[in-house]
């Protein structure tokens, strides 16, 4: 009897240890995915080629999507942690409270004194941060979520394809991606990285 309870305690234990490493990832999300929100909602409007009142960040927890708008136009970021493939969730303050130090956070990546922007992402299950344009600076992911391809409808909202990526960046690789949806013209730049 002690035996059989040893037993299914280890077994109960092994179950919580490989839930550890490998967290709940899956998504039913088809690949393909028109945005609840729209075009006007993120950009405010598009006045002399520029968004007027740009939202910034509009995150779609249960597709695994962020989408961002910013100077160069709009990205989307695919929200699968690079370590175990956990959401990591939209912070507007991604370096306080990460137990790096802002000068550490500072020296990570290709950014001048003006794109230090603090909102990014944290991940809930080890830890690891990510800077807005998807670079890892603290934990466990070994490099920068990947990127997807966004376009506008014909009705005005977005269509994300998650199945294809525009950008993807290996271990080490703090470049920030140029590939943008651009607000004026509402088509790609083109400017794919590492695909
Ligand atoms: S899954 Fe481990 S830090 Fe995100």
């Amino acid at each position: 009897m002690g035996g059989l309870a040893t037993a299914g305690a280890s077994l109960f234990g092994g179950v919580q240890i490989l839930r550890f490493m490998f967290p709940a990832a899956s998504s039913n999300a088809p690949a393909l995915f028109k945005t609840s929100f729209s075009f006007l909602q993120l950009t405010g409007g598009v006045v002399g080629g520029k968004a007027e009142t740009p939202v910034n960040v509009i995150t779609d927890t249960a597709n695994r999507v962020s989408v961002i708008l910013d100077d160069a136009g709009i990205y989307a970021v695919l929200l699968i942690c690079t370590h175990l493939g956990c959401t990591p969730n939209y912070v507007t303050d991604v370096v306080t409270g990460s137990g790096v130090a802002p000068s550490v956070a500072d020296n990570r990546g290709i950014r001048t004194k003006a794109q230090q922007i603090p909102n990014g992402w944290a991940c809930p299950c080890h830890g690891s941060r990510y800077f807005i344009d998807s670079t890892n600076f603290y934990g466990p992911a070994p490099r920068p979520m990947d990127w997807v391809n966004i376009s506008v409808t014909p009705d005005g909202f977005f269509a994300v394809d998650r199945g294809t990526l525009v950008a993807t960046r290996g271990a080490g690789d703090n470049t920030p991606p140029q590939w943008r949806l651009l607000v004026s013209t509402q088509k790609s730049n083109g400017k794919t990285y590492g695909v």
